[in-house]
């Protein structure tokens, strides 16, 4: 087990992603806090945890609201007593082309992917300071290198990306990884909410492993970077994409 005994919190845990790294995690020993604005997938992904015998607790938290953020990490210090492991993982999209892009579309998706992600790690840092231990772990995406109708969405995951390499400057003397996957067109509910044949046309010409992902590819990135195996990494940004970025 690579995880074992680990405490982690997963943000957007009932979404796709989070739920196959709430699993895995669950598998690797981990007890987990899973977190996200959709509580009724909260309880079925903690249903399936306990029934494997995993160990978890849930509540609701929207990423983008502090007061949320500071209790889902009071309820992680209740039950379990330490932090090792953050998955900043809860994000949306709200597609537009820019010059119909409103205001609250930018600001939303500005909100829970920059800001959340932010609330979150400020959240559990002095936990980590405290512990001299912490492994987190954010989300940015293969649309951070420019996509079009996703001015919002773009600007926000390279903004992860920075803030992760700051943030793993700041940390590293706290022997506190910060790191960042990005994902590709990986599917999920994210993903299929997108018109069929535009992701028809992304896997057949722009995915040089010729098929979309799978969550658990990225979970298993989630595994690594939150484990001890990844110790001397720090700041990075690692894709997942089945080779999408490689050629651009
Ligand atoms: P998803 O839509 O299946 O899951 C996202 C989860 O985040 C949902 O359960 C949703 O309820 C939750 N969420 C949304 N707003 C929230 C908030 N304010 N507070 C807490 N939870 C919130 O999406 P998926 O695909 O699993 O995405 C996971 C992460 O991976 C996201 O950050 C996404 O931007 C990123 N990503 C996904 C890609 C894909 O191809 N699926 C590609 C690149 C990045």
């Amino acid at each position: 087990m690579r995880l074992r005994d680990k405490v982690a919190i997963v943000t957007g845990a009932s979404g796709g992603i989070g739920q196959a790294t709430a699993v895995r995690f669950a598998n690797e020993g981990a007890k987990l806090v899973l977190a996200d604005v959709n509580l009724q997938g909260l309880e079925a992904v903690a249903r399936a945890i306990r029934e494997m015998g995993g160990t978890v607790a849930f509540t609701k938290v929207d990423v983008s609201n502090p007061i949320d953020v500071e209790a889902m990490v009071k309820l992680a210090l209740d039950q379990f007593g330490r932090i090792d492991i953050l998955i900043n993982n809860a994000g949306i999209i709200r597609d537009k082309f820019s010059w119909k892009m409103t205001d609250e579309q930018w600001d939303l998706v500005l909100d829970v992917n920059l800001k959340g992600t932010f609330l979150c790690c400020r959240a559990v840092i002095p936990t980590m300071r405290a512990q001299n231990y912490g492994k987190i772990v954010n989300t940015s995406s293969i649309s951070a290198l420019g996509n079009r109708g996703q001015a919002n969405y773009t600007a926000a995951k390279a903004g992860v990306s920075a803030l992760t390499r700051t943030l793993a400057l700041e940390l590293a003397s706290n022997n506190i990884n910060v790191n960042c996957v990005a994902p590709g067109a990986i599917d999920t509910p994210m993903v299929r909410s997108m018109p069929p044949e535009k992701l028809a046309t992304w896997t057949e010409h722009r995915i040089p492993l010729g098929r979309m992902g799978k969550p658990s590819d990225v979970a298993s990135l989630h595994v690594f970077l939150a484990s001890d195996e990844a110790d001397y990494i720090t700041g990075q940004t690692i894709f997942v994409d089945g080779g999408i970025s490689v050629g651009l």
